[in-house]
């Protein structure tokens, strides 16, 4: 087991970042290796070194890096042979990036509402939907509301914590379903002992800036399917058939992720289980503290699953606890406390009130009330987050 971090510095001038980057490592000689050497673009042995090591560490067979998670999901779903006018099962608590990515691919997202323990994909919401919205004929799932063909479910693991996957690849069996997992949040979280990312047939992760592991901007999509790893390979490279004539037999895109951001990714592989360590221990530290204040609900992490706690999430009852989530977010932001509300729960977005009527998903709504989330940089040291907690619970005093 590794150690965490030692307390980082305080950082300017009082101001306490949500979630910012931890950049100790390797990351400068890997990258001046590239510039030294010339090789900063999108081929490179650093792009294929970053893809051994993730690949390893989730234990998937293949990985293909990407310029983004958002287009690793467009990837995954092209590879994964969802069509225009399909329609992908996708958590409505999430952000908007896999939703648009099912766009990106012509199909239409049906979100799914929460289950209250953990704030993930309700399973239970999943099967019903399924026996009771759909039909199932001939191997396939039609939505009986607009005949169109169910093709995959997209479970989106949210703030570090899995989702509860038994039950969803039960049913994606049943009714012959995809499972691609947005693992994004998550790198190194596991479901009953077994890696996210390897759990479903596809996966995908983001190595933007306020991930547990960032390369600036960056992505990875995951899977043991080699057909469907050198697909993608193939689309995130422009699709060239002959890469001397210029031929291409299908549209690809520019999408590779390029050998300066790979150098900072394998730097940080190297520290990822150090970094999850320190998630954990400033996690344990907010839950320790906030337990018995009347009103606050810290995150939970389920006995079938680890957590990264990449993001530490808090809920707020205001009838307990005197103010609402918004109010406490000012009054941290007031003392240069940076915090941020869990997103808009899409079945409520402007940007899909095509997609399905906007019902209520009540459990989505409510967290979506009720959360906010606290500064958790790997590097926040100690007298900071008592600072946190102090001015959290001092409503309560
Ligand atoms: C759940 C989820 N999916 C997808 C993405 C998209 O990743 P990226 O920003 O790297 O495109 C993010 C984060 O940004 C995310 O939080």
């Amino acid at each position: 087991m590794s150690t965490p971090f030692e307390p980082g510095v305080p950082s300017a001038e009082g101001f306490i970042p949500l979630c910012v980057p931890e950049i100790r490592g390797n990351e400068w000689k890997y990258i001046k290796e590239c510039l030294d050497t010339n090789w900063v673009s999108s081929v490179g042995a650093y792009v294929n070194r970053f893809e051994e090591m993730v690949a390893d560490y989730v234990g998937t067979n293949h990985a293909v890096a990407t310029v983004n998670g958002t287009s690793a999901l467009h990837v995954a779903l092209l590879v994964a042979g969802i069509e225009p006018d399909d329609e992908v099962l996708v958590s409505t608590l999430t952000f908007i990036a896999p939703a648009n990515a099912i766009r990106y691919a012509g199909a239409w997202p049906l979100f799914i509402d929460a289950e209250p323990e953990y704030w993930q994909m309700s399973p239970q919401k999943v099967a019903d939907f399924l026996e009771r919205e759909c039909n199932f004929q001939d191997g396939e799932v039609r939505n009986k509301h607009t005949d169109r063909r169910v093709k995959a479910i997209m479970p989106v693991h949210i703030l570090g914590h899995p989702v509860d996957m038994e039950p969803i690849l039960d049913v994606a069996r049943k009714y012959n379903l995809v499972v691609i997992e947005d693992a994004t949040e998550s790198l190194g979280a596991k479901y009953q002992g077994r890696m996210v990312g390897h759990l479903g047939d596809i996966a995908c992760f983001s190595f933007n800036g306020n991930k547990i592991l960032t390369t600036g901007g960056g992505g990875m999509l995951v899977t043991d399917n080699e057909a469907w790893a050198n697909k993608a390979k193939y689309l995130t490279t422009q699709a060239k058939d002959n890469p001397v004539e210029y031929i291409h037999h299908s549209i690809g895109y520019n999408y590779r992720l390029t050998n300066l951001q790979a150098a900072m990714g394998c730097a940080q592989m190297e520290n990822l289980d150090r970094y999850i360590a320190t998630k954990r221990r400033i996690a344990a530290t907010y839950s320790e503290a906030f337990a018995e204040v009347p009103g606050l609900t810290p995150m939970r992490e389920a006995t079938w699953a680890s957590s990264i706690f990449w993001m530490y999430t808090l809920l707020i009852d205001e009838s307990q606890y005197g103010q609402d989530s918004r109010q406490l977010l000012r009054r941290l932001q007031a003392a240069k406390i940076q915090t941020r509300p869990l997103w808009e729960p899409l079945h409520r977005s402007l940007a899909y009130t095509q997609s399905q009527p906007r019902e209520t998903l009540a459990v989505a709504d409510k967290l979506n009330q009720q959360a906010l989330s606290l500064p958790c940089s790997v590097g926040l040291t100690a007298p900071e987050q008592q600072r946190v907690i102090k001015l959290t619970i001092e409503e309560q005093r």
